[in-house]
């Protein structure tokens, strides 16, 4: 008989170059957090959790916060303002046993940022450390920073110096996404900062920002001497970037671009999950964004995605994506 697979450690976890799935709101709900492991994501990041939405108890924060048996490894990022309320939040959100608790110090959206949650932590380099601290502290869960490379515009950006006194207070990973706050996700990632850290830090580093593709990681990776990357926005498009790096990573293997029946197994299976989740017609209506990247490469895709937008029935969608294969394939035929 197989014996259960052991649940790796924490330490564990960030060896072997990891490509985790990054935090994003509205995309990296369970549903997708499970096709992404399915393809390849060795950990995943759940969206971020307002820390005050937790303390009262609200649907949705718990929602986020609900973590499936076989949702693992998955961290549960939280993000507020105030440094006990947050430490109160790591508390709630450590009792839904995730791999490790992430503090959210990048969002760049002004309402919160402007408030002082996420990155505008790094208007206050000193708070941000003070809160790492006292949540450190608080829970018995490892405690991760995700972070951006400043505020802007600093003439000096400040994460170099940062990152070393998050690490001195105990936080155990640092993920930093190469913009500033200001550049909002425009404009190029710098690298470099994510390697400048890493040369002052022991715990270990990820690289995020403008990761695209499996060569795009490899490139990350010999640039900085991080130990992971996390990719976020191409893996909307195509979670297939998953094992493309791990064969790249793990093996120098160029993986084949996914076929025309692995596109429409995903599109399908994408739309099921949701539907089951979420219900009709939200459920199909939150698919839309992924089906486009989904289909790309495809003979007739901008027509087929047209179609499928159009309706908010799965059985429809289901109905438009089987024409569309039996179409392709009598067409090569
Ligand atoms: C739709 C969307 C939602 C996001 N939500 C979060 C979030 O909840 N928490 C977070 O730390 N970052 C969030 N981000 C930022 C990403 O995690 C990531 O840092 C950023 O997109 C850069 O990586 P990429 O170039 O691979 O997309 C979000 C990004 C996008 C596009």
């Amino acid at each position: 008989m197989d014996s259960p697979k052991a649940s790796p450690t924490f330490e564990q976890l960030f060896q072997g170059q990891p490509v985790i799935l990054a935090p994003m709101e509205d995309v990296s709900d369970e549903v997708f957090r499970r096709l992404c492991r399915e393809h390849g994501a060795g950990l995943c990041v759940t969206e971020f959790v307002n820390a005050e939405g937790l303390l009262r108890g609200c649907k949705t924060a718990k929602r986020k916060i609900t973590l499936g048996a076989e949702d693992t490894p998955t961290a549960i990022q939280i993000y507020g303002s105030d440094p006990e309320r947050l430490a109160e939040a790591a508390s709630v959100a450590e009792a839904a046993n995730p791999a490790f608790i992430d503090i959210n110090c990048g969002c760049w959206v002004p309402k919160i940022a402007g408030r002082g949650a996420g990155a505008g932590w790094l208007r206050n380099p000193a708070a941000m450390v003070a809160m790492a601290k006292l949540i450190v502290g608080t829970v018995k869960l490892p405690v991760t920073v995700k972070t951006r490379i400043g505020y802007g515009p600093e003439s000096e950006m400040p994460i170099v110096e940062l990152a070393k006194r998050l690490e001195d207070v105990g936080v155990r990973v640092l993920t930093i996404h190469c913009r500033t706050a200001q550049m909002g996700h425009s404009g190029n990632a710098d690298w470099s900062y994510a390697a400048k850290a890493k040369a002052q830090l022991k715990i270990p580093v990820i690289v995020n920002g403008d990761i695209k593709t499996a060569e795009d990681a490899k490139r990350a990776l010999d640039e900085t001497g991080c130990d992971g990357v996390m990719i976020g926005r191409a893996a909307i498009d195509h979670p297939w970037v998953f094992d493309e790096c791990r064969d790249l990573l793990d093996r120098g293997v160029v993986r084949p671009a996914p076929s025309f029946d692995e596109r429409f197994d995903l599109c399908r299976d994408h739309l099921i999950a949701n539907v089951g989740a979420r219900g009709e017609p939200y459920g199909v209506r939150v698919t839309r964004r992924h089906l486009t990247g989904y289909l790309r490469g495809l003979p007739g895709a901008a027509s087929i995605r047209k179609r499928l937008l159009f309706s908010d029935s799965l059985a429809e969608c289901l109905q438009i994506l089987e024409e569309e294969r039996t179409r392709l394939a009598a067409a090569a035929a």
